[in-house]
């Protein structure tokens, strides 16, 4: 991904930045576009994964549609172009006044996620003369094996609707004269990389779209989600493997005349398309440790802090220059944040490094610059294109 050109580049532009490789998210747009293509499956952008707007344009281009779970979202996908009716709206606590203006922006669906919610979106749409086009969350109970933290679909999650109320979801649903059933939404978890679960996801999808056909409803939408890991460890691996996924729905779903295949893919579009670019404030040779002191610290980069995650850490300034001679030490490469766990690695293995160095953290495109905090009161993280370096 870093070609000469950027990192001397890089030496000239203060830190810390977020570095977004436009030209690599475009081929990885494409790449899931014609995947998809031969199935006529239809991608939603989930949007919670990087709404930086640069990207945002892109992504419309190429004609995926956008997945939110805020108002501000919604309000983010307008303004950038989005088509009203390729927006959908999911999240366990929409409130009123975030229903209301997705009401009148007139947007595809609300995935709702609760029976009381169905009941304040009737009330709401109904106050306002229309109807509100919804597609339910179920929770599948399926485990996706990945994170603790980032697994939503088993029955001990607050997402969705468990299937012991689907019956009275279904009552709720036929008295709602303001809500249009379309279809059914599931989300099991995030980092997804045995695909194999997708196919029990298929198993349960088909079941619960059985159980509502039964009751009479026509689905038109079965949308399942998102989830699609990429590799960390290998960031120059750019690009997931969509063929493989669809190829799983393709097989395994059961889709009937006109229905359609929903997606909300995030992390597998914009994840390897950015890398965090840090300066090494300070070095600090203990007799336990070695320390990297970078002038990224986890309010601009939260995921190792937050999940343990690993993200490859890269000494820019030294990867071109070893000889023999040079020196590999093991570091924890650290933030200046008040708190211990603010370290991006431990006991990481780089090339002797120097005050000066510039640093790349990999794979940041997605959930990076969006989780930042203003905690320490550190200036707001900026962001650079490859086309304008
Ligand atoms: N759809 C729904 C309903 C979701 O909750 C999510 C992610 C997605 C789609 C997109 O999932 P993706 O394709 O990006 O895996 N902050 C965590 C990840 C949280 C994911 C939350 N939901 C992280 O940094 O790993």
């Amino acid at each position: 991904m870093f070609v000469d050109k950027d990192i001397s580049k890089f030496n000239n532009i203060e830190t810390p930045f977020y570095y977004y490789d436009t030209d690599l998210l475009q081929k990885t747009l494409r790449t899931c576009a014609e995947a998809a293509a031969p199935y006529q499956f239809h991608i939603h952008y989930a949007l919670k994964a990087n709404f930086n707007a640069v990207l945002l344009e892109e992504i419309k281009s190429i004609g995926f549609g956008a997945d939110c779970v805020s108002a501000g979202e919604v309000r983010r996908a307008v303004e950038v172009g989005f088509d009203h009716q390729k927006i959908v709206f999911a999240g366990v606590g929409k409130s009123d006044k975030e229903i209301n203006e997705a009401l009148d922006l007139d947007i595809f669906c609300f995935n709702v996620e609760s029976i009381q919610e169905l009941d304040v979106l009737n009330e709401l749409a109904a106050a306002k003369g229309k109807v509100a086009q919804v597609a339910i969350r179920i929770n599948p109970n399926v485990d996706a094996h990945t994170h603790h933290n980032i697994t939503t679909g088993l029955d001990e999650n607050k997402f969705g609707i468990n299937s012991w109320d689907l019956p009275e979801c279904a009552e709720t649903l036929k008295a709602s004269a303001n809500l249009k059933f379309i279809g059914i939404h599931f989300h099991i978890g995030s980092q997804i990389t045995n695909l194999d679960v997708y196919k029990n996801l298929c198993v349960r999808v088909n079941e619960f779209a059985a159980w509502f056909e039964d009751k009479g409803f026509t689905l038109k939408v079965l949308n399942v989600g998102g989830g699609l890991g990429i590799d960390y460890y290998n960031p120059d691996h750019q690009i997931p493997d969509f063929k493989s996924y669809f190829k799983i729905f393709n097989e395994f779903l059961e889709v009937k005349a006109g229905q359609e295949v929903h997606f909300e893919l995030g992390r597998a579009l914009v994840g390897q398309s950015a890398s965090l670019i840090t300066k090494v404030l300070y070095i600090k040779n203990g007799k336990k440790k070695n320390f990297v002191v970078l002038d990224a610290g986890m309010t601009d980069l939260m995921r190792p802090a937050l999940y343990q995650a690993y993200h490859k850490i890269e000494n820019l300034s030294q990867s071109g220059v070893q000889s023999p001679e040079s020196k590999v030490i093991k570091y924890d490469i650290v933030g200046p944040i008040c708190e211990s766990t603010d370290c991006f690695g431990k006991e990481v293995e780089q090339p002797e490094s120097f005050r000066g160095d510039i640093f790349a953290i990999r794979s940041a495109g997605a959930y990076g610059e969006v989780m930042a905090s203003k905690y320490n009161l550190r200036d707001a993280i900026r962001s650079v294109y490859s086309s304008e370096i």
